[in-house]
C-alpha cells in the first residue's frame, strides 16, 4: 500500500502535497517524493525513509510550481531507496503509482527492445516509459495514458504529469483507491480523504476503470476506454481534526482512546432496545434472504480475521447457523463451497485489502451473496459488496488496528442479533438484555482506559522479555491471537497466541522465568480451566499477567 497525492491550481503545489502525504503516511513510509511542473520544467525531489527526510531535503532544495504529484511508498517491487522512490520519470512523463503491475517484466522487455533505459527496480517506472512511448506516437497526453494503461495488468491508482502539456494532470484507477477533491479553481487527487480534507469537502470517488483529466478550468471524467462519464461529488463530513493526532503522541494511542466514541458511533441509530431490534441500514439483504441462508463464511486478513474468529462464536452460539472462517489470501485457492444460500461476510477496515477483495469477487463468481463489514466509506470492498455494515470508527491512521477491531466486533454482534431475531433463535427478552449490554459497552471501555496507569506499571515489569505467550479459551482465543499480533507489530517482540487448553501439547516446554504469559481470564464458564492453565505456567517458573473483568481473590492468588 502506498499513498499518492496530486494538485493542480493556483497555489504552490509542494506544501499542499507534503501536507497530504503526511496524512497518508499510514499507507507507507519507506520513501517519499514530489515532482512539480514549472514553466514546462519537471523537477523531482525524492528521499529514502520517512517523510521528514523529504521535508528536510525540500527545505534546502525547494520546488516551485502550481501543478505537482507526490508519493509515500511501501515497497513491493524494488527495495526502499531513493532510486526506487516515486515519482518516476521518462522523457517528460512523470508518474506516481499505488498498486502492483503484474505483467511488468513482459512490458519491460518490450520497452527495452524499443530502446528505453530504466533507472529503478520498480514496476511503476514501466508506466512512465509506456506513456512516453505512446506520447511519441500520438502527441496526445491523454490518449497516451489510455493506451499505456490498456497494456498493464494488475492494480493501479496513478497520477501522471507531462512536461509538454504542463497545464494537465491525469489520474486513473484500477483496483487501488483514488479520490478526487474539488476546491475553488483548484483540484486534488489522493489515495484517501484525509489528504485533502483541509482544502475541500467536495469529493468524487473514482471507480475501477475510470480516468480523470484536470486542467485549470475543469475536470473531465471518462472510462479508460474513453467513454465520457458524469460523476457526482459527495460532501464529506469528517472534520480535519478527526484525522489529526489530537494531542496524543501517536495515532495508535489516539485511536485506542477513541474507542468509546467509535463504538458508540457504530451502535448509534441501529438499536431499538425496547423492541429487541437491530436496524442495519446498508445490509440490503431482506428478512426472507437472511432466513434462507444455510451457511456463513467469514473472510478477512490479519486483525480483521481475528474479529471474524470471534464472529464465528457469536453467530454459531446465538443463531445456530454453521460458520466457517477463512484467511482471505487462502480462500480463493481452496475451491471453497459457496452456493446461493451462502452468505460471505468479508471484514476489512480499509476496504482495499487486495486478498479480501479477491475473495469477495470469488464468492460472487460462485453465486454467493457478499456483505462487508468495513470502515472506509466508498472503498472498493464496500462498493463491490451486495450490502455493507459500516463500522463508524473514523479514519484509522495508525497502521496497527485498534478501534477498527473493536468496532468490527460490535458490528458482528449487531449482525448476530439481527440474524437471531429474523431466524427466531433468540427471544425478545434475551435480545433486549444483549442490546442493553451492548449499549453499556462504551462506558465499560472508558473504565478500561482508566486503568492505563496500572497497565503501564505491569508493562514495566516485563518490557525486557524477548518472547511472550498469550493464552485464551473459547472466544478469548482470537483475542489472544490479536494481543500477540499487536505486540509483534508494535514492539518487535516475538509473541504467540494459543488456545490455553493446547498449551500442554507442546508450548509448555518453552515456559520459564523469561517467558511472560498473558492469560485472558474473564469470568465465564471456562474460568476454572483457565486458572488451571495459570497454575501449570507457574509450576514451571513462568510469570502470569492475567487480564480479567473482575478483581477476584482466588484468581489473583494465582498471578
Ligand atoms: O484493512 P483490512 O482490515 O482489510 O486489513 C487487514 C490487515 O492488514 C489488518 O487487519 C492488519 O493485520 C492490522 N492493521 C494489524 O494491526
Amino acid at each position: 500500500m502506498c499513498g499518492i497525492v496530486g494538485y493542480l491550481g493556483s497555489q504552490q503545489a509542494t506544501p499542499i502535497i507534503l501536507d497530504g502525504l503526511r496524512r497518508l503516511e499510514y499507507r507507507g513510509y519507506d520513501s517519499a517524493g514530489i515532482a512539480t511542473l514549472d514553466q514546462g520544467q519537471v523537477t523531482i525531489r525524492r528521499a529514502e525513509g520517512k517523510l521528514a527526510r523529504l521535508e528536510s531535503l525540500l527545505a534546502n532544495q525547494p520546488l516551485s510550481g502550481t501543478v505537482g504529484i507526490g508519493h509515500t511508498r511501501w515497497a513491493t517491487h524494488g527495495r526502499p531507496s531513493e532510486i526506487n522512490a516515486h515519482p518516476h520519470v521518462a522523457g517528460g512523463i512523470v508518474v506516481v503509482h499505488n498498486g502492483i503491475i503484474e505483467n511488468y517484466l513482459e512490458l519491460k522487455r518490450k520497452l527495452l527492445d524499443l530502446g528505453h533505459r530504466f533507472s529503478s527496480e520498480t514496476d511503476t517506472e514501466i508506466i512512465a516509459h509506456l506513456v512516453e512511448q505512446h506520447f511519441k506516437e500520438t502527441a496526445d497526453f491523454e490518449s497516451a495514458v489510455r493506451r499505456a494503461l490498456g497494456e498493464v495488468r494488475g492494480a493501479f491508482a496513478v497520477a501522471i504529469l507531462c512536461a509538454q502539456q504542463p497545464d494537465r494532470l491525469i489520474a486513473a484507477k484500477q483496483g487501488s483507491p483514488l479520490v478526487v477533491g474539488q476546491g475553488q479553481g483548484e483540484y486534488f487527487v489522493a489515495s484517501d480523504i484525509p489528504a485533502m480534507l483541509s482544502h475541500t469537502r467536495q469529493m468524487v470517488f473514482l471507480d475501477d476503470g475510470e480516468l480523470v483529466s484536470f486542467s485549470p478550468s475543469e475536470m473531465v471524467f471518462s472510462t479508460l476506454a474513453g467513454e465520457p462519464l458524469q460523476k457526482l461529488a459527495k460532501t464529506i463530513t469528517w472534520s480535519p481534526v478527526m484525522a489529526e493526532k489530537g494531542g496524543y503522541r501517536h495515532f495508535m494511542l489516539k485511536e485506542i482512546y477513541e474507542q468509546p466514541r467509535a463504538i458508540a458511533d457504530t451502535i448509534a441509530g441501529r438499536v431499538r432496545e425496547n423492541l429487541g431490534e437491530v436496524f442495519l441500514e446498508g445490509l440490503k439483504l431482506n428478512e426472507s434472504e437472511l432466513a434462507a441462508l444455510d451457511r456463513i463464511c467469514l473472510v478477512a486478513c490479519g486483525t480483521s480475521w481475528h474479529a471474524a474468529l470471534v464472529g464465528k462464536f457469536l453467530i454459531e452460539k446465538h443463531v445456530r447457523l454453521p460458520v466457517e472462517v477463512d484467511i482471505a489470501s487462502e480462500f480463493r485457492y481452496r475451491d471453497p463451497v459457496v452456493t446461493a444460500k451462502t452468505l460471505v461476510l468479508v471484514i476489512s477496515q480499509s476496504g482495499e485489502t487486495a486478498d479480501t477483495l479477491a475473495a469477495l469477487r470469488e464468492a460472487h463468481r460462485r453465486g454467493g451473496k457478499v456483505v462487508a463489514i468495513c470502515n472506509v466509506v466508498e472503498s472498493s470492498i464496500a462498493r463491490e459488496s451486495d450490502g455493507v455494515i459500516y463500522t463508524h470508527a473514523g479514519p484509522e491512521i495508525g497502521v496497527a488496528s485498534t478501534k477498527a477491531f473493536t468496532t468490527q466486533l460490535v458490528s458482528l454482534y449487531l449482525f448476530t442479533l439481527h440474524l437471531a431475531r429474523v431466524r427466531a433463535t433468540l427471544g425478545q427478552e434475551k435480545l433486549r438484555t444483549m442490546l442493553s449490554d451492548l449499549l453499556s459497552l462504551p462506558r465499560k471501555v472508558e473504565e478500561c482506559l482508566g486503568l492505563d496507569a496500572a497497565i503501564e506499571q505491569a508493562a514495566q515489569t516485563v518490557f525486557q522479555a524477548r518472547d511472550f505467550l498469550f493464552l485464551g479459551r473459547g472466544n478469548q482465543f482470537p483475542i489472544a491471537l490479536e494481543g500477540a499480533l499487536k505486540l509483534k507489530e508494535i514492539s518487535y517482540i516475538h509473541a504467540e497466541g494459543y488456545p490455553a487448553g493446547e498449551m500442554k501439547h507442546g508450548p509448555i516446554a518453552l515456559i520459564d522465568e523469561h517467558l511472560p504469559v498473558v492469560v485472558l481470564a474473564p469470568h465465564n464458564a471456562t474460568l476454572e480451566k483457565v486458572a488451571a492453565n495459570m497454575e501449570e505456567v507457574q509450576a514451571r517458573g513462568g510469570r502470569v499477567l492475567a487480564v480479567s473483568d473482575r478483581a477476584d481473590g482466588d484468581l489473583l492468588a494465582k498471578v
